[in-house]
C-alpha cells in the first residue's frame, strides 16, 4: 500500500511539474481549464475520465471527507466540539512560552505527580477546594509539547468523550472507566514520556491541559489563598444518607439559592469557554495539522466504517474498533510526535480550510432562507426563485466563463447539464490544483487533508452548480438568458433547489449554522447543553428542597473529579439521556443571577 502510493506520489510529482512548465499558473486564458485529476490517484472514488464530473454522483454514503473537514475546521473551537462530543482527531501541538496557564487545589502545595491546569482562571477556580483555595499561575518558559484530543475529551461520560485517549493510554476503549481520570493521566504521561510529551490537551467547559511535569518548561507566576465564598456562606450542600459523595455539581445546583458563589462559578468557566467558541478557538495551543491523525481517516481505522454505518453522527465514536486497526492508529501516532522536523508541503491548512468556509457558510445560508418560502403568487415565486439564481451565480462567478455556451432547452434528462460541468469542475478544483504539486513533499496527514477539502468543495461545487444550471436552463439567470420552449415550473425548481440545499447544508454539517434564533439578549449567552450540568442525574438522587438543616461542609470540587459511588447494590444508575443531552440544541441561558442551565 505505501510503495504503491508512494509510485504515485512520485510520478504525479513528475507529471505536475511538466504540467506547470507547460501551462504558467497566470494563463490569461481563462477558458482554459487544467487537465487536473488526471494522475491522481489519491481519490479513488474520482479516478480519472470525464465522467468524473457528472452532476448525479454525490459522495458515497460511508465517505468521511467532510467529517475531516468539518473536524480539522472545528479543531480547538469550543461550540462545534460541545455539539459533538465525542472527538476523532488526535493532533500534536505546542503552547508557545509566556502562555499563563492556571491550577486550582485545596492545598498550597505544588503538585509532584501529573496534574490539570486550565487555558483561563475561571475554570481552574472551580477546584480550588473548600471555603478558601489555592490558585496557582503558570507561565510557560519554553515551547510545550502536547497532544490535543478533540471532542468534549474531559467530559467525565460513558458515551464516547475519552475513546481516544483510552486507546492511548490503555490499547482500548474501556468505558466503564470514565471516571478513571487519576490513571488515565498517570497512564497518558508515562506513555509520553519516551516521545517528550509535556501533556495532553483537551476540553471540557473549557479547555484544559493535562500536565505530566510541574517542574518542566513552567514557571510560578503565582500562588494565592483565594476568598470564594463570604464568611457566613455555607457550602450549601445537603447532608445526604450515604454515600456522601454524588457524580455532579450539577444534580446539587438546583438546591442552592440562586445567587450562591457555587452557581457563579458554574456559570462562568462555561462562559470562559464560550470565548473560544469559534475560529480560532483557543488559540493558546498551537496544533501541528501535518501530524493529524484522524479515526475518520478510513484508509487507516476501516474497521470503523460498518461501527458507524447507520448511526447519526452524534453516536459515532470508536469503540467498536478492530485490534488491527488501533495497533495501526498507534503506530501511526508514534510517527508523528516522534519526527523532530517532519517534511511537509508548507500549506497552511486551516486557513485553507477557512477560507472555504467562510466563503460558502453565510451564501449557502442566505439561499436555505430564501428556499424557505411558500406563496400561491406566482409571481412572488418567481421573484423569490431570481433572487435564489442570483445567490447561486455569484458563488460561481469566478469560475462563469464569459465562453459559456448554454443550449437552448430542449434537451432534458442527465445529459441536459452537460454544458455546465466544466463550471463544476473548475469550482471543485481550483482550491486544491495548484498545491497537487507539493504532493511528493506532503505528509500522509497532509494528503488526508488534501482529500478532504477535495471531497468537500467537490460536493458543494456540485450542487450549487447544478442548482444555478436548471436556474440558467429555467431562464431565471439574467446573465445568461435563454430561450424557452414552454412555461417552466418555477415551483418545482424551488422545491428541488430546496431539497439540494439541505441535504449539502447536512452533508456539511457545519456547526457555524448552530446558532440561538433569535439571538440572545444582553444579559444572555448562546448555550449548548453539556457536562456537567445537563448530564443525566443518578435516578436515586434525593431532591429535597434547598433546606440549611439538609447541608455538610463538603467541597464542591470534589464532585467534578470523583466517580459516582455505587449504591447499595454496587450499581448507580442513571436518569434515560434526554433528547436534549444526546442531541444538544442552543438555548439562551442568563449571565447573572438567576442562572440557570
Ligand atoms: C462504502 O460503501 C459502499 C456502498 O455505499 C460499499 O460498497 C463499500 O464497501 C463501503 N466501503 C467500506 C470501506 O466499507
Ligand atoms: C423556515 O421557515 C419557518 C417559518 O418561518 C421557520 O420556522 C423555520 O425555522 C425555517 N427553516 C429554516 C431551515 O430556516
Ligand atoms: C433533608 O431533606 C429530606 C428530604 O426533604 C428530609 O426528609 C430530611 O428530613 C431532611 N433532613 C434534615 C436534617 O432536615
Amino acid at each position: 500500500m505505501r510503495s504503491h502510493s508512494l509510485v504515485a506520489v512520485l510520478s504525479l510529482g513528475s507529471a505536475a511539474l511538466a504540467l506547470r512548465g507547460q501551462f504558467p499558473a497566470n494563463t490569461a486564458d481563462e477558458t482554459y481549464i487544467r487537465p487536473l485529476d488526471i494522475v491522481d490517484l489519491n481519490v479513488p472514488p474520482y479516478s480519472s475520465n470525464t465522467e468524473q464530473w457528472r452532476f448525479e454522483e454525490g459522495p458515497p454514503e460511508n465517505a468521511t471527507g467532510n467529517l475531516i473537514f468539518d473536524t480539522v475546521h472545528s479543531s480547538l473551537q469550543h461550540w462545534p466540539n460541545t455539539r459533538y462530543r465525542n472527538g476523532h482527531n488526535i493532533v500534536p501541538g505546542v503552547i508557545p512560552t509566556g502562555t499563563l496557564l492556571y491550577h486550582g487545589t485545596g492545598r498550597h502545595a505544588i503538585p509532584t505527580k501529573p496534574d490539570w491546569i486550565a487555558t483561563d482562571p475561571e475554570h481552574s477556580i472551580g477546584f480550588a477546594r473548600g471555603r478558601d483555595g489555592w490558585h496557582l499561575t503558570l507561565a510557560v518558559t519554553r515551547p510545550l509539547k502536547v497532544l490535543y484530543f478533540d471532542g468534549s475529551s474531559a467530559a467525565k461520560i460513558s458515551e464516547g468523550t475519552m475513546d481516544t485517549q483510552d486507546i492511548i493510554a490503555w490499547g482500548e476503549v474501556q468505558p466503564e472507566r470514565y471516571f478513571d481520570e487519576r490513571r488515565r493521566i498517570q497512564d497518558l504521561c508515562g506513555w509520553g514520556k519516551e516521545f517528550g510529551l509535556d501533556g495532553f490537551a483537551r476540553m471540557e467547559m473549557d479547555f484544559e491541559v493535562m500536565l505530566c511535569d510541574f517542574t518542566a518548561g513552567v514557571e510560578v507566576v503565582s500562588f494565592l489563598h483565594v476568598r470564594l465564598l463570604p464568611k457566613h456562606e455555607n457550602l450549601y450542600l445537603p447532608r445526604l444518607p450515604s454515600p456522601p459523595r454524588l457524580p455532579s455539581p450539577s444534580s446539587l445546583r438546583p438546591l442552592l439559592p440562586p445567587d450562591s458563589e457555587h452557581w457563579i462559578r458554574a456559570f462562568e468557566v462555561m462562559h470562559s469557554g464560550s470565548w473560544h467558541n469559534r475560529y480560532p478557538g483557543d488559540s493558546r495551543i498551537v496544533l501541528d495539522l501535518t501530524g493529524l491523525v484522524s479515526l475518520y481517516d478510513i484508509a487507516l481505522a476501516p474497521s470503523l466504517v460498518p461501527v458507524r454505518a447507520g448511526l447519526e453522527r452524534w453516536d459515532h465514536r470508536v469503540l467498536g474498533i478492530s485490534s488491527e486497526d488501533l495497533s495501526q492508529v498507534k503506530r501511526k501516532l508514534i510517527e508523528v510526535i516522534s519526527l523532530p522536523h517532519p517534511v511537509n508541503s508548507g500549506i497552511d491548512w486551516m486557513t485553507l480550510i477557512h477560507v472555504i468556509v467562510d466563503r460558502y457558510a453565510d451564501r449557502l445560508e442566505l439561499t436555505e432562507h430564501l428556499l424557505n418560502f411558500t406563496s400561491s403568487d406566482s409571481q412572488e415565486v418567481l421573484q423569490r426563485a431570481k433572487l435564489t439564481q442570483t445567490q447561486l451565480r455569484i458563488m460561481l462567478r469566478p469560475y462563469l466563463s464569459d465562453s459559456i455556451i448554454v443550449p437552448s432547452t430542449g434537451a432534458s434528462g442527465v445529459d441536459a447539464l452537460e454544458w455546465a460541468s466544466p463550471i463544476f469542475r473548475l469550482c471543485a478544483t481550483t482550491h486544491t490544483s495548484v498545491i497537487m504539486n507539493q504532493i511528493p513533499f506532503m505528509t500522509p496527514s497532509e494528503h488526508l487533508l488534501l482529500k478532504a477539502v477535495k471531497e468537500t468543495t467537490r460536493e458543494i461545487c456540485r450542487v450549487t452548480t447544478k442548482m444555478w444550471a436548471v436556474g440558467v436552463m429555467s431562464g431565471l439567470d439574467t446573465l445568461f438568458p435563454i430561450e424557452l420552449n414552454g412555461e417552466p415550473d418555477i415551483a418545482q425548481i424551488m422545491n428541488d433547489w430546496k431539497e439540494d440545499i439541505q441535504k449539502l447544508m447536512s452533508w456539511l454539517d457545519w456547526s457555524i449554522w448552530i446558532k440561538c434564533r433569535p439571538a440572545c439578549g444582553p444579559e444572555e449567552m448562546c448555550y449548548l447543553p453539556t457536562w456537567p450540568e445537563n448530564v443525566p442525574r443518578p435516578k436515586d438522587l434525593p431532591r429535597p428542597p434547598w433546606d440549611p438543616q439538609n447541608i455538610t461542609d463538603t467541597s464542591e470540587a470534589d464532585y467534578l473529579t470523583e466517580p459516582p459511588l455505587e449504591n447499595e447494590d454496587g450499581i448507580f444508575s442513571f436518569e434515560a439521556p434526554t433528547e436534549e443531552w444526546r442531541k444538544p440544541q442552543p438555548k439562551c441561558i442568563r449571565r447573572l443571577s438567576p442562572y440557570g442551565f
